[in-house]
């Protein structure tokens, strides 16, 4: 596998670069701590994942920054290679504004996108005029029932490491569930922090046995890799292939 060049997104809320990586990265420093900031106020409040929401529509508003909104796909899913779609369809989950569902769809896979965040889909809408893409409003938490084993591809990239680890019990199956026969699963999350932060997150990164939990209800793993992220602010993410 490719080891691809830095992705900004990669890094999710741990965005914040040091002051001498450049004025783009050095954006996500407020990027950044916007994120945390209203991430423990939700949390605080009894609302997990309700600082999305408020974080995009404040983002829309000119008043924080949404620190893995890139323009470009994720670098790690880009270097996956993935075979054409052509009668495949794909789902897309947490996708924000659209950037990996945008990459899946161009290679010809039938494409639904999903985010609790309503601005964020709209932004998704807006942002990708005529795009074949369906993005949905959904929650991951709450699975749409006709979604059951109905997808050839699931991409699950960021998301589970911006969720507390008390309801990524329910988040993990959740995602494995949208897998259909013979369909596959791409997980791409951090790993570690570095080794100088505060463990403050998000983003909070899977541990092996979280990683390996998603080799459940009839999904194998094909590849689990830690792999160097450099370029980002997290040393390692994880890279894991499954299917059922
Ligand atoms: C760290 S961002 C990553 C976004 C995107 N996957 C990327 O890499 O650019 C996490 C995303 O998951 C979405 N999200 C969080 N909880 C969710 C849930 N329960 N259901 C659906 N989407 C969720 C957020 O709104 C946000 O867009």
């Amino acid at each position: 596998m490719s080891s691809p060049a830095a992705d900004p997104a990669a890094a999710g809320p741990d965005g914040a670069r040091g002051p001498d990586t450049g004025s783009a990265a050095a954006s996500l420093v407020g990027g950044a701590a916007d994120a945390r900031r209203l991430a423990a106020d939700s949390l605080a409040a009894g609302d997990p994942t309700g600082w999305f929401e408020t974080l995009y529509a404040a983002s829309r508003a000119g008043n924080a920054v949404v620190p893995w909104d890139v323009a470009e796909p994720s670098a790690r899913l880009r270097a996956l290679d993935l075979p054409p779609g052509a009668g495949r369809r794909a789902l897309i989950v947490g996708c924000g504004p659209g950037r990996d569902a945008e990459h899946v769809a161009a290679l010809g896979y039938t494409t639904t996108a999903f985010d609790i965040s309503a601005t964020a889909i709209d932004l998704a809408r807006e942002r990708h005029p005529g795009s074949p893409v369906t993005y949905t409003v959904a929650d991951l938490l709450d699975p749409r029932p006709d979604w059951r084993h109905a997808f050839d591809l699931v991409l699950e990239s960021n998301n589970v490491q911006a969720l507390p680890t008390g309801i990524r019990a329910a988040a993990i199956p959740a995602i494995g569930g949208f897998v259909a026969p013979g369909g596959t699963l791409i997980v791409l999350a951090a790993a570690t922090t570095r080794i100088d932060s505060d463990g403050s997150g998000p983003p909070w990164p899977l541990t092996r046995a979280e990683i390996d939990a998603f080799a459940i209800g009839g999904l194998r793993p094909v590849s689990v890799d830690q792999v160097n992220a450099a370029g980002t602010t997290l040393p390692t993410r994880w890279q894991a292939i499954y299917r059922r």
